[in-house]
């Protein structure tokens, strides 16, 4: 039998790259694109989509790249010297990001986020180390910025926080690496680049880029359809507190997605492409098919922030019947 493709290999072969790097921090980004085969559901032939798979990164996702610029952006400030602790907000991924980024440079971490995130994020941030503040679950997102502004006024001197939600760094690390990558990735044909909106960074920074090298490219956003939804990590911008880096105006076309019909596509790219995604993944991937679907032709990539298994305790699986 013969051995699957190399295709979802991390992009540094032996004879490609260097054998080793010297931290994790240098295994941040240049993650692989694969091709979508089969969840295309009446797409022409003509048009061909692409997942980049962010989970590949060090600490398993998309934020790997937002945390690192946003820590070095401080250090080169000097806003993060030595006896500092990184402090922010997060929905979980950028938490992780930063635990990760803090333990590999040697900076104490602390992470405000709501109560109800996810068990394994839960644990994954303690096993970097950080230190973790809880804030409301009913206040979601919002709840755990107002805990961390507060945290913050009362110890101004203490910490460093990156404010990934109204910090250029964190679209910028997108327009110096995710644009680029899936710029060379695609050979310059992709025609359409949907991600989904947390902070805003992905699409902002990525869209810009590609937008820089052809201004044709279209950039969608997938964002919940309501405000009360299940889709960790992505944020309903008409309820929620808009971030200074958001700018709607550079978008070219905004979905609205069911939590359902998500958690629905997340289940059928796990079982017909063997590709276990987070649950944002399938926002992102209902909206690239929308897109998808309009057109004769053309090359859609479509950004996965992260894999699932980080969300096997979350009600995405625990309302899995087909076990
Ligand atoms: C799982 C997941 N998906 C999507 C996003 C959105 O990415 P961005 O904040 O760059 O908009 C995030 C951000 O935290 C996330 O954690």
């Amino acid at each position: 039998m013969s051995h699957a493709r190399a295709t979802l290999a991390r992009p540094a072969s032996p004879t490609a790259g260097p054998l080793s790097v010297p931290s994790a921090l240098q295994l941040v980004g240049n993650t692989p694109l694969v091709e979508i085969r089969r969840v295309r559901d009446g797409v022409a032939p003509g048009v061909r989509i692409f997942g980049k798979l962010e989970g590949f990164n060090p600490g398993g996702s998309v934020k790997d790249r937002p945390a690192l610029k946003m820590v070095e952006d401080g250090l080169a400030r000097g806003a993060l010297v030595p006896g500092k602790t990184i402090l922010d907000s997060t929905s979980g991924n950028t938490g992780i990001a930063l635990a990760m980024v803090g333990a590999a440079l040697g900076y104490p971490v602390e992470l405000v986020m709501p109560e109800n995130v996810s068990k394994e994020r839960k644990q994954v941030v303690a096993a970097f180390g950080a230190k973790v503040v809880y804030s409301d679950p009913l206040e979601g997102s919002d709840g755990a910025i107002r805990l961390c502004r507060k945290i913050l006024a009362e110890n101004p001197d203490r910490y460093f926080k990156p404010d990934q939600y109204n910090n250029p760094a964190n679209s910028l690390a997108h327009f110096e690496t995710t644009g680029p990558e899936i710029w060379r990735q695609t050979d310059g044909r992709v025609t359409h680049f949907v991600a989904g909106i947390g902070t805003s960074g992905t699409i902002m920074g990525t869209g810009r880029f590609l937008k820089s090298q052809n201004p044709r490219v279209q950039i969608v956003a997938a964002e919940p359809e309501d405000a009360f939804h299940g889709l960790e990590g992505l944020k309903h911008m008409a309820s929620s507190i808009v971030p200074g880096i958001y700018k709607e105006g550079e978008l070219d076309l905004k979905l609205g997605i069911s939590t359902e019909e998500a958690y629905d596509m997340v289940y059928r790219l796990g079982r017909e492409e063997g590709l276990l995604l987070g649950q944002s993944c399938g926002a992102a991937h209902v909206a690239a098919l929308q897109v998808a679907r309009q057109l004769r032709e053309g090359t859609v990539v479509v950004l996965y922030p992260d894999f699932g298994d980080r969300y096997l305790s979350t009600k995405m699986w625990l309302g899995w019947t087909r076990l």
